[in-house]
């Protein structure tokens, strides 16, 4: 097993967080998310210490898109992390969580002006501004509640990174932030410093996501550094932060080579000192935004397995109590996964199936042809590393409640998100009678 966090117990379950995976499926039910709380902590003091060690100011910002709730709120508060949000919706969460609004960091190519209110009011830490509307807009507002605001200019370098092209960003055709080789950053900076109610704290990239090698982010720091260098000459205006993104990989199957996140700190950090250096230019503060790096092998989906079909000659399905609607990632980026049998993690492979899902779609496959110990209906299978993007991209596609989160630590576990009910399902829903007088 790579995930050195999870263990086989003397029963062949699958264990996680000291948790036998088949009492946790007995007492929440299927299925059902799993986090480890240590790793997750675990992950995030390796970025603070790989930074710690490298001597640079920094802020490690959650991006909390990978995973939101309150509980995960409150451990990256505890953990001294920052906040990446990108809506109001993932605000109002940390914002209720009691997260400091002055280390809440607020993305999103789209803010409205409801949602740009929320975060002056809360007096967050930084804007990253994505785009002219938006400038002027943030501007508008910070001068109507009388407060001078702190933000970061995205910037759109250009870069190419080996990904799904769908969680590409950096690329010059993109929907994210201003383009650095088309002149809009520069005109960007020289409305950002003319305009008094703005402090510009510098600039921010973000080129992709799951990526396996730092040449990426060298490559950007590089180009970000000759773009400030221009932005100098032209305007006198130096950054004070600059925000490398998130993206960093991690493993999903055997096949997948992520780099430790030491090494991603590393080979940023030192790239930054270097350009910096060659300049005689103070090392500006830097900021990196990781979600699935801090979440994502914390997380494992538990599921029951229901019926089972086997065409011969052809495939074996089998299928699970969940799918496409708590894992959207295999369909829609044909994402791989490995799985155990977790009520036989110890028992010989022996045959090779596809897990399908319920919902009504032939795409709904998590896993196509995995090889397992032999699969009867009511075993339970844990896929792994499904702690990012899997409950945060969760639907209710064919009316499917969504799962419960479990957080466990030293063999105790604690429900974080519970369980949607049919009743949460039709909660919103309106009856004739109601829209009828109303
Ligand atoms: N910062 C910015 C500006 C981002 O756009 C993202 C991710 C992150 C940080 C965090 O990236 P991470 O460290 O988690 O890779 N739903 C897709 C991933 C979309 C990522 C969007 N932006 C997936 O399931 O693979």
């Amino acid at each position: 097993m790579f995930l050195h966090h999870l263990r086989i117990n003397d029963s062949g379950h699958l264990e996680i967080g000291g948790c036998d995976t088949v009492e946790l499926a007995e007492q929440f039910g299927t299925p059902l998310f799993v986090y480890d709380e240590m790793q997750i902590r675990q992950n995030a003091r390796r970025f603070l210490l790989a930074f710690q060690k490298s001597g640079c100011p920094h802020q490690v910002a959650y991006a909390s898109k990978a995973f939101s709730c309150l509980a995960m709120a409150e451990l990256a508060h505890e953990e001294n992390l920052s906040l990446d949000v990108v809506s109001g919706g993932e605000l109002y969460t940390a914002l209720q969580a009691g997260f400091p609004a002055e280390r809440i960091h607020f993305h999103g190519n789209n803010k409205s002006e409801a949602e740009l209110r929320m975060a002056l009011e809360a007096n967050i830490g930084c804007f990253v501004v994505d785009n002219f509307f938006e400038l002027e807009m943030l501007h508008d507002l910070a001068e109507a509640y009388r407060k001078n605001v702190k933000i970061l200019l995205r910037l759109t370098p250009g870069i190419e990174v080996h990904t799904h092209e769908y969680i590409t960003t950096g690329q010059e055709n993109s929907k994210f932030g201003f383009s650095v080789k088309h002149g809009q950053s520069l005109m960007a900076v020289k409305r950002a410093l003319a305009k008094p109610c703005y402090e510009l704290l510098g600039v921010h990239v973000h080129i992709g996501s799951q990526i396996f090698e730092t040449e990426g982010f060298i490559q950007s720091i590089q180009m970000i550094r000759k773009h400030l260098d221009e932005i100098r000459a032209e305007t006198g205006y130096e950054a004070k932060v600059l925000n490398v993104g998130g993206g960093f990989g991690i493993q999903y199957t055997d096949e997948d080579r992520p780099l430790p996140i030491e090494n991603y700190v590393q080979a940023i950090t030192e790239e930054v000192k270097k350009a910096w250096n060659e300049r005689g230019l103070n090392i500006p503060e830097i900021w990196v935004e990781p979600g699935r790096s801090i979440v994502g092998n914390a997380g494992i989906t538990i599921y029951r397995i229901g019926a089972i079909k086997q065409i011969p000659g052809i495939c074996k399905y089998v299928s699970i109590d969940g799918g496409m609607t708590d894992n959207i990632r295999p369909a829609l980026y044909q994402a791989k996964y490995h799985a155990v049998l977790a009520n036989k993690a110890d028992a010989a492979l022996e045959e090779t199936v596809t897990i399908a899902g319920k919902c009504c779609e032939s795409g709904d496959l998590l896993i196509q042809d995995i090889c397992l110990p032999k699969v009867s209906s009511n075993d339970l299978l844990a896929i792994f590393s499904t702690g990012a993007y899997g409950y945060s991209m969760a639907s209710n596609y064919n009316r499917l409640p969504r799962p419960a989160v479990v957080f466990v630590k030293n063999g105790t576990p604690r429900v974080v998100i519970e369980r949607e009910t049919y009743d949460d399902l039709i909660r919103k829903d309106l009856r004739k009678e109601v829209y009828a007088t109303s």
